[in-house]
């Protein structure tokens, strides 16, 4: 492994400069104006991926984005890894925030800024960069290989899920590799071991068919803005808890052990609020901040429209009112069933002087994996060595609606090997990633594969 680890140590430059091309690419998956620059972002990757020295690697049309799909299956006998990670990247807005053009990447304190660095261009590269060290010193890895990189992450794709199933044979593998999560802070190597699942939602409300003078009108004719508030409000109760029939009936509880463990995490509540800039949290009562984000779940407004919004004042009740908020979810349970839920619960607050109109955009299964297994004792051991520091095991609060289905679908256990930071500003302006993680990542991915063979 030693030569291995120089070839990284010797390529750092290159595989940087690599890295800024691949960024370079618009993948906003959400905005249909880079439909063509996803394509193009696509086919550079696998041009990329050819490369390396995999020759088997195809763009597979989905209902979304084109994934790209790789295999090396040169190693008969020998377990096979798949690793995921996606493209696509989150739009850019406020772009004024920006200290850089989004897709002109910019290198500063040791960390380079751009949309998409650490969310997720720059992990999934490291494992890219690994698996080139192999090809160019020993000809192949050390394992069979399937890369699998989606263009529709950050959009929910609600496809994938049947995605999945159909390519069951063509994505079979023995363990996944993911790195798509961060650490819990700067110098804790991180293993995450259960994702948050994810439903969001709008809610539109109609009243009057014109906007009213609030003075003529004010107090008679319902107010669409008042009672989304209103209703919003009904979601949750005074201690934090959501109040949707039945949402709770399925959470599988942070066990004593687990709560303990958390306790344990390197993890201070003051400099959390301190790097917030705020002066108390707030949340489920009963319950630690950790074991709030981790562990249970949580509704949040996303964006609220209705209104006079402009300068001064305008005395005006608004036709309408709209919100856009999301329930994340923990396991066990089904996002498909609280959307139920809370379309039935919703409907039945609507007073009659509103009509409703109410869309779900997208769903994502929450996930929480057993760490007793031969992918997350490499993972350990890789990290540790590569970052010369303690891994710690996490849970995340984020959804990466996939790896449910290569759960449930593929009977595959993942390893969520993050490489971000807390402070990598991921779906924010200045998105960075810090080059120490870079370097590392792509030493972690190779350890990865060589320990992987030695715990099985
Ligand atoms: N990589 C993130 C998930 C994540 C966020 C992991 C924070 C660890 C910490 C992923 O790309 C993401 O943003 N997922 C979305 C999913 C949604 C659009 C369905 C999310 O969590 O909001
Ligand atoms: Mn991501
Ligand atoms: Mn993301």
């Amino acid at each position: 492994m030693e030569k291995i680890l120089n070839y990284i140590e010797d390529g750092k430059e290159r595989f940087l400069n690599e890295l800024i091309e691949f960024l370079k690419f618009p993948s906003v998956s959400s905005l249909s104006k880079h439909k063509p620059d996803m394509l193009a972002c696509a086919n550079w990757l696998v041009e990329h991926i050819k490369s390396i020295g995999i020759e088997d690697v195809r763009l597979l049309e989905t209902e979304g984005n084109p994934a790209v799909f790789a295999q090396w299956l040169g190693q008969p006998g020998a377990p096979t890894l798949l690793i995921y990670g996606h493209y696509d990247v989150q739009p850019v807005d406020p772009v004024e925030l920006w200290e850089t053009d989004p897709f002109e990447p910019l290198i500063k304190n040791n960390k380079i800024i751009a949309r998409g660095t650490a969310d997720d261009k720059g992990q999934l590269f490291c494992h890219l960069k690994a698996l080139e060290s192999f090809f160019k010193l020993n000809g192949k890895p050390p394992m069979n290989i399937k890369l699998f990189f989606e263009g529709d992450e950050e959009s929910a794709g609600e496809y994938m899920e049947d995605f999945i199933k159909d390519n069951k044979d063509l994505l079979a593998a023995d363990y996944v590799l993911i790195s798509d999560t961060e650490w819990l802070n700067d110098n804790s190597p991180s293993i995450c071991y259960a994702l948050r699942g994810i439903a969001y939602f709008e809610i539109k409300l109609t009243g009057p068919n014109r906007d009213l003078h609030s003075g003529s009108y004010g107090g008679v004719v319902d107010n669409p803005a008042n009672v989304l508030c209103w209703l919003i409000n009904q979601l949750k109760d005074k201690y934090g808890r959501i109040t949707i029939p039945n949402f709770y009936d399925k959470v599988v509880p942070l066990s004593k052990e687990e709560r303990e463990s958390f306790k344990k995490l390197p993890f201070n509540e003051e400099e959390y609020c301190k790097d917030l800039a705020v002066d108390a949290l707030n949340g489920e009562f009963g319950y630690s901040a950790l074991e709030r984000v981790w562990g249970r779940p949580a509704l949040d407004v996303n964006g609220m429209i209705s209104g006079f919004t402009q300068e001064g004042a305008k005395t005006v009740l608004p036709t309408e009112a709209s919100a856009k908020f999301s329930i994340r979810l923990v396991a066990n349970q089904s996002a498909q069933e609280i959307v139920e839920q809370v379309e039935k619960y919703i409907k039945t607050l609507t007073p009659p002087t509103m009509k409703l109109e109410f869309f779900c955009h997208s769903i994502g299964s929450p996930v929480l994996v057993s760490k007793d297994n031969p992918a997350i004792r490499a993972c350990y051991e890789a990290m540790k060595e590569a970052f010369g520091k303690e891994p710690v095991f996490i849970r995340e609060g984020g959804s990466i609606p996939i790896v449910e289905n290569f759960q449930s679908i593929l009977k595959t256990p993942p390893a969520l090997m993050g490489l971000g930071l807390p402070g990598d500003n991921i779906h924010s302006p200045n998105e960075n990633f810090d080059l120490n993680n870079f370097y590392g990542g792509i030493k972690a991915s190779a350890l990865f594969m060589d320990k992987l063979l030695k715990h099985i």
